[in-house]
């Protein structure tokens, strides 16, 4: 059977990864598309990278051409595929565009790309008849897409709640595991290829919006609309209320978060305490897993590596499959890029983050003295908050402070800063009033 021709741009880690168990699996998978998938030629600005990337233990063993200039091919008559792994919003969406107008089908990784342009990218696909899959976008090696996107296309799906981001996810449990600093776990990861390019974008909890609003698209069958996430990271997050979360019984974790609810949908990123006893919680180092609560089929969780070279490789590989098995169908046939028809879309609005509703964790530094407990109750009565555990710790010897901890049942936002604004003007109460957000996931 006459092999279909893909060109690759960009063959750094995922790319490299990518060639690699295209050729060790060479053969299993031509067994699963029907035809074996080629890849003809290699763009990268790295030649050299190149050229050492597609050898075989130092041997030239398939007839791939290499260049640096990637416009040629996506201008190359012969690549039926093109595969995306430069990164960025930059030259990644020319290219992506440019390889759509010359009806050729693409496949890519870039989470940032489609969370920022998908819309425009999916209609340009759409108009041209031709496929955009991104299996790797969101939680590497883990077939969420195809979940959502098939495999619970029964379900009205509630919720989404998932971490996406291996990067922080490896610094928050070896910080709490080994006592490592912030600074030599993030090198680590660095190192080992989770990280973006710029790191910043995993800490800070861009890379986990850029995702949780893919898969909030799909859910809900809403336009992407990275624009309105809310995000927090993990910068500011201070190692006393990890600790403080363990001794509640709870973990905290950066999640993702998407909700459908009577007046909008809430996208959310920000770390969050869950119950130490759900199996979420328990996913540690770069893992990743998605919890996805469907009407009918109730929660499922999708659990495995979430970054590095094949683990990536592997979605990858899996849409060229796809790609290569739907090439001949009619559009009309095929899965819609955003699991819903085209003009089935929905305008549900993105929720700001004033409405969104959740439960908190507030860590006060106070005086311990009669009455302050009673203050603070009332503040938070005051705004309808109903608390659900109260912690007072024993201050140190000699000092007249200690923290107080309270876990609140579910609240507004807007009601909960509202009570601190009241409660930091209290005389009792010093500094700023800690507030992480908690979810039951239950
Ligand atoms: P890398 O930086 O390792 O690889 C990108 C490669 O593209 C580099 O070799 C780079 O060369 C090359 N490149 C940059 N600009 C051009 C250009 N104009 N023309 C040709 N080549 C170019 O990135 P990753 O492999 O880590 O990531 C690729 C994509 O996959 C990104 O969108 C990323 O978000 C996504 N992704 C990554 C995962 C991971 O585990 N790493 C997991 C899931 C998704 P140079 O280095 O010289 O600039
Ligand atoms: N930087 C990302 C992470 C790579 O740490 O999860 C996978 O998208």
């Amino acid at each position: 059977m006459k092999p279909i021709n893909v060109g690759l741009l960009g063959i750094g880690t995922v790319g490299g990864g990518t060639f690699t168990v295209l050729r060790r699996n060479a053969e299993e998978i031509a067994r699963r598309a029907g035809r074996p998938i080629r890849i003809t030629v290699v763009a990268d600005k790295n030649l050299d990278l190149a050229r050492q990337m597609t050898e075989d233990r130092g041997q030239r063993t398939e007839e791939v051409r290499l260049t640096d200039d990637a416009f040629s091919v996506v201008a190359d008559p012969e690549v039926d595929i093109v595969i995306e792994l430069i990164g960025g919003y930059g030259v990644a969406k020319e290219l992506v565009l440019k390889a759509i107008a010359n009806g050729k089908h693409v496949v890519t990784a870039n989470k940032a790309l489609l969370a920022t342009h998908g819309n425009e990218i999916f209609k340009a696909a759409q108009d041209k008849g031709v496929m955009v899959a991104f299996e790797a976008a969101v939680a590497g090696g883990i077939p969420i897409i195809k979940a959502l996107r098939e495999g619970l296309s029964a379900n009205r799906i509630q919720w989404i709640a998932g971490i996406i981001n291996g990067t922080t996810n490896f610094i928050l449990s070896e910080m709490r595991d080994k006592g490592l600093s912030f600074d030599a776990v993030l090198k680590e990861a660095q190192r080992l290829g989770y990280a973006e390019a710029d790191p910043t974008f995993d800490i800070e909890g861009v890379d986990a919006a850029h995702k949780i609003t893919i898969l909030s698209a799909l859910a809900f069958g809403i336009p992407m609309q990275f624009d309105k996430a809310y995000i927090e990271g993990i910068s500011k997050l201070d190692a006393t209320d990890i600790r403080y979360a363990e001794q509640l019984g709870y973990r905290i974790k950066l999640l993702g978060i998407t909700k459908r609810t009577a007046e909008g949908v809430e996208l959310r990123v920000h770390p969050t305490l869950i119950p130490s006893k759900r199996l979420i919680a328990n996913v540690e180092g770069a893992m990743n897993a998605v919890l996805v609560q469907g009407d009918a089929v109730g929660s499922t969780l999708y659990y495995g590596k979430g970054a590095g070279a094949e683990p990536t490789a592997s979605a990858v590989i899996a849409d060229l499959v796809d790609v290569t098995r739907m090439h001949t169908a009619d559009p009309e046939h095929r899965v819609p890029h955003l699991a819903f028809q085209p003009d089935q879309l929905s305008d549900l609005p993105i929720l700001p983050m004033d409405e969104v509703t959740t439960s908190y964790y507030l860590r006060l530094r106070v005086q311990d003295k009669p009455g302050v407990l009673a203050d603070i109750t009332r503040i938070l009565a005051d705004e309808q908050i109903s608390i659900d555990a109260v912690i007072q710790k024993e201050p140190g010897e000699d000092e007249d402070q200690t923290d107080l901890i309270l876990l609140t049942h579910q609240t507004r936002e807007k009601r909960i800063n509202a009570a601190i604004a009241k409660v930091e003007a209290l005389p009792v109460v010093a500094g700023k009033v800690t507030r992480l957000r908690l979810e039951e996931l239950g």
